[in-house]
């Protein structure tokens, strides 16, 4: 169990702060690559967690966001190539055919897309090995079965198995809770963190019924991952 308080650093940037789980499921997709790979694509790179956490320096790393606020906030140098690109939008990667990445990463973005199939297939184009940290419908399950809200993301045995017709990856479940001391302030932290996608799924009233009667002092999350192996291994 993480306690959000004592990990909230007072004068961190707003999201650097918020992102705790997003940090510590990077942590985990990274331990894993272990060939150093030298040209690497990021999908939703946001303010570059993937990049700021890898212990080696890539020739080249290429991260896409369609935030330009997030890819303002992102490290910058010869070796960066930032791209604004929408992960729902048909083609996305078509304009890095040419590019030999050795590895594709996407860590905490995926589960905003909205034609999984779609995303894997063009990723699978690409051909380079993937790892990707997909959040699944276990994120903030009692919440949303209190809320008597349905899932709003899909399950890891929907992504597992979308992920078969495209990877030959490893999977992993990751189940993480964060503690609150309070439920305001886990409100806050849903609306902060960029974890609920800014989608406003409950009205004032709900909100109001939900903070009574929300059993739990944490919010849960449930993340797949999903590694491949570098083709030479
Ligand atoms: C929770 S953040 C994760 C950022 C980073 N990968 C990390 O692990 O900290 C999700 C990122 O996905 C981006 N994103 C969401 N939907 C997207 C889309 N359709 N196309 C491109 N990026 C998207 C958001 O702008 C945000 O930067």
């Amino acid at each position: 169990m993480i306690n959000v308080q004592s990990q909230f650093c007072k004068n961190a940037d707003a999201y650097e702060s918020y992102s705790i789980i997003q940090k510590k499921v990077v942590k985990k997709l990274l331990e894993k690559i272990v060939d150093n790979p030298q040209c690497i694509l990021d999908i939703g790179c946001g303010s570059g967690t993937v990049y700021k956490s890898m212990a080696w320096h890539p020739k080249k790393f290429v991260a896409i966001d369609f935030a330009q606020g997030m890819l303002n906030m992102h490290p910058k140098n010869e070796n960066v190539e930032l791209h604004m690109s929408d992960f729902n939008q048909k083609g996305f990667l078509k304009k890095f055919a040419d590019y030999q990445f050795e590895r594709i990463i996407s860590s905490s973005a995926l589960q905003w897309g909205d034609d999984l199939d779609d995303i894997f297939g063009q990723i699978s184009l690409l051909g380079a090995p993937v790892s990707l940290a997909i959040f699944t419908s276990g994120t903030f399950k009692t919440l949303l079965k209190t809320a008597s809200i349905p899932p709003l993301l899909r399950s890891a045995d929907e992504i597992i198995a979308l992920s078969k017709r495209y990877f030959n990856a490893e999977h992993e479940v990751l189940e993480y809770s964060l503690e609150f001391a309070s439920v305001r302030d886990m409100f806050r932290y849903m609306k902060k963190s960029g974890v609920g996608g800014g989608r406003n799924v409950l009205g004032i009233k709900q909100m109001r019924e939900l903070i009574r009667n929300y059993p739990l002092n944490y919010l849960e999350f449930e993340i797949v991952l999903l590694q491949e192996k570098n083709y030479g291994e």
